[in-house]
């Protein structure tokens, strides 16, 4: 049985097989509507969400499968005390396959551990998100055409962000990637993955202004500054607008540059932006859907396997 922790659980030929068949489902949804008909998805929702949860859930119907599950911590027993392996051990008496997003880093794999069905984290705590990640990465490669060879910037809350800290163990992986990461020095990436960089000798620099990067960037990654993680509402307040992109910071951009988010997003791209062709955030979360659909069939059919 497969799970999904973190996105290196897979190797990148098996990401490029879950995104060839993601591309697969979007030219011809209809041929997979009924592949997985019989089977449940469960999405345990121990935090707020609108994409990722519903995507999940889009995708399982959009196969022929249902869905249970529930959306927040509150209306599970949860709320009453019960520990998440027990919550796992019973939902996979329910389900064929879990996907869970929890605000403690590490507890979709703890609830690996002990679960018969395979768990999908859909987010845990600052940490991973390894599901945008397969929405990011199939996005860059209908965008670009390729995963390779490129500068990826980075901006706004690098240290909580979690679909950054996925992200970047995803393009890692690929020839001839640079990384820009812009942030202010309190939300810089966790030390741990700088460090992981430098040691596999990947090029990246650290920098505090969008407009000092814009012009060498082919991917701008904007992130949301993560305000349900800081200790200090002072601390959100003085940080959550250090960067706001708009039409006259893209002036140095080049021509090919897409524009990414994993949305929410509250002010850290103007609404002016939404109509520029660059601006690949709508498509990010349409791709979600297909990539997810993949992503599901790929881990049910790796248990028929065993
Ligand atoms: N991108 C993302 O994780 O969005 P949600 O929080 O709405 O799921």
């Amino acid at each position: 049985m497969r799970h999904l922790i973190d996105i290196t659980d897979f190797s990148v030929q098996e990401i490029e097989a879950i995104l060839d068949l993601g591309d697969k489902m979007i030219a011809d949804p209809a041929a997979y509507g009924d592949c997985l008909k019989g089977k449940i998805l469960a999405t345990l929702f121990f935090e707020p969400s609108t994409r990722t949860r519903l995507s999940f859930e889009s995708a399982m119907l959009s196969l022929g499968g249902s869905v249970l599950g529930f959306s927040s911590a509150d209306s599970s027993s949860a709320a009453k005390g019960e520990s998440l392996t027990d919550t796992i051990r019973t939902v996979g008496c329910y389900a064929d396959i879990i996907a869970m997003r929890h605000p403690k880093e590490g507890a979709p794999m703890a609830g690996s551990f002990k679960s018969t069905v395979p768990i999908i984290n859909a987010g845990d705590g600052g940490h991973n998100h390894p599901t945008q990640t397969l929405t990011d990465l199939m996005t860059i490669r209908r965008e670009k055409g390729r995963l390779n060879n490129m500068v990826v910037g980075l901006c706004g809350d690098l240290k909580f962000g979690r679909t950054v800290h996925s992200l970047i163990g995803a393009m890692s992986r690929y020839e001839g990637i640079e990384f820009v990461l812009i942030s202010p020095p309190e939300l810089k990436v966790p030390a741990y993955i700088t460090q992981n960089l430098s040691d596999r000798g990947i090029p990246f620099t650290e920098v505090e202004t969008m407009e000092e990067a814009m012009p060498k960037l082919d991917v701008l990654y904007m992130t949301r500054v993560q305000r349900e993680r800081f200790f200090n509402e002072a601390d959100y307040i003085r940080l959550k607008d250090t960067y706001i992109l708009d039409p006259e910071k893209l002036r140095t951009a080049k021509e090919s540059l897409s524009i990414m988010h994993p949305l929410p997003r509250v002010n850290e791209i103007s609404v002016k932006v939404d109509d520029d062709p660059r601006a690949v955030y709508f498509k990010q979360v349409r791709n979600g859907r297909f990539v997810r659909m993949a992503l599901i069939k790929t881990l049910l059919e790796a248990c028929n396997e065993y």
